[in-house]
């Protein structure tokens, strides 16, 4: 039921096409994030028109609201959102991480105080598992453990092998076939404990692997050594997903060490916070100079806002706040990302991606907008 089939490949970038029960996507891919069931601002109808192929959902928000029992009897997130495609959710590992309060990891699992109401609530890689099923996305996350940057190496060694246990333990449960379960290698940024935890992690064959445990808080001078070392010890013929990443260059980047699959909140919060992506840098519609520039956000661009409107109507938007300005560069922007991969793509398999890389960096860093 899940394939990866790479068709081309230029040095250790990569295009190939992911067959999951709701549709073939292909890679390199952006998945935009919906976290509560829905990418903010933006519906299902735009999500298809800008090109989105998979949709990231989250275990830990949806869990406590409204609860996968309500997902479930909508036929899980595509019959709940009214999005069609392929989706993905996360574990909940990280999220507990990030948002719940009190945490106490122990062997079993953690337990956390909710950020909505305060509860205690228990969360294991049984739970996680079962919330997945019951939220129903193709691809679903083993539960794991992020750590913090920055943490102690010796507390970042317990935790990998901690999280291969959880692996286990979710393989143990999962009786779904059309859902297809994602292992996480950690490690943060130390070479030998990544190296521990692919030699650990590899056995259990799964139809993908995630890179987690980055964009925590390190340098990128940290953080893409830690991705290069990592994806040169994958299997070259299993989809590779380096989780919430990232910003433009960090795709671009990514791509060239091999990696298929990103997500990110970035380019929805930060079109909520006025920005706008362009080949020239981030454009800030807050300032004054956009109020009078009666050019699209983007010419090259061919979202709606770019096709439509001025960058000075976009600019009095969100000065008025207006909420059609922050959805409007919440859509271009996916749609600039979801455009920087299909140049990757063609730039691979053209095979000048490095040259491709080169002129989009130096352009995109001189930042004229
Ligand atoms: N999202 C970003 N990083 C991570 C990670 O390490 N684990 C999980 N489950 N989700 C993530
Ligand atoms: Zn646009």
């Amino acid at each position: 039921m899940f394939e990866f089939d790479i068709q081309h490949q230029d040095g250790r970038a990569r295009v190939a096409s992911f067959t999951t029960p709701r549709g073939t996507v292909t890679t390199p891919m952006f998945m935009p994030v919906g976290t509560q069931g829905t990418v903010k601002g933006i519906s299902p109808q735009e999500l298809t028109e800008i090109g989105s192929q998979m949709i990231l959902g989250n275990t830990y928000h949806l869990m406590l609201r409204p609860g996968e029992a309500l997902v479930e009897a909508h036929g899980g997130l595509p019959g709940f959102t009214a999005y069609p495609g392929p989706f993905l959710t996360d574990s909940g590992g990280f999220q507990v991480m990030s948002l719940g309060h009190m945490r106490k990891i122990t062997e079993e699992g953690v337990t956390f105080k909710s950020h909505l109401d305060g509860s205690l609530v228990n969360l294991t890689p049984e739970r996680s598992v079962a919330v997945q099923e019951a939220l129903g996305a193709d691809v679903i996350m083993a539960f794991d453990e992020c750590p913090p940057f920055p943490a102690e190496r010796d507390y970042i060694e317990r935790s990998l092998e901690r999280t291969i246990r959880w692996l286990g333990r979710c393989l143990e449960v999962k009786s779904k076939d059309e859902q297809a379960l994602f292992a996480i290698v950690q490690g943060g940024i130390h070479t030998d404990l990544r190296q521990k935890s692919l030699d650990l992690t590899l056995p259990f064959n799964t139809p993908g692997f995630a890179i987690g445990g980055l964009a925590v808080g390190e340098s990128k001078e940290e953080m893409f050594p830690a991705v290069a070392f990592t994806t040169a010890g994958l299997p070259q013929t299993k989809p590779r997903y380096l989780m919430g990443v990232g910003h433009p260059e960090d795709l671009v980047a990514g791509i060239a060490l091999g990696v298929d699959m990103f997500d990110c909140v970035y380019p929805t919060r930060t079109g909520r916070f006025g920005y706008a992506l362009t080949d020239d840098g981030r454009l800030n519609m807050n300032s004054s100079r956009p109020r009078q520039q009666l050019e699209p956000l983007d010419a090259e661009c061919d979202c709606y806002a770019c096709r439509h409107y001025t960058r000075a109507y976009l600019a009095h938007l969100i000065r008025a706040e207006e909420m059609l300005g922050p959805r409007m560069l919440s859509l271009h922007n996916l749609r600039y990302l979801h455009r920087l991969v299909e140049r990757a793509r063609e730039a691979i398999q053209e095979r000048r991606y490095a040259d491709w890389a080169m002129t989009w960096a130096e352009r995109y860093f001189k930042g004229t907008v």
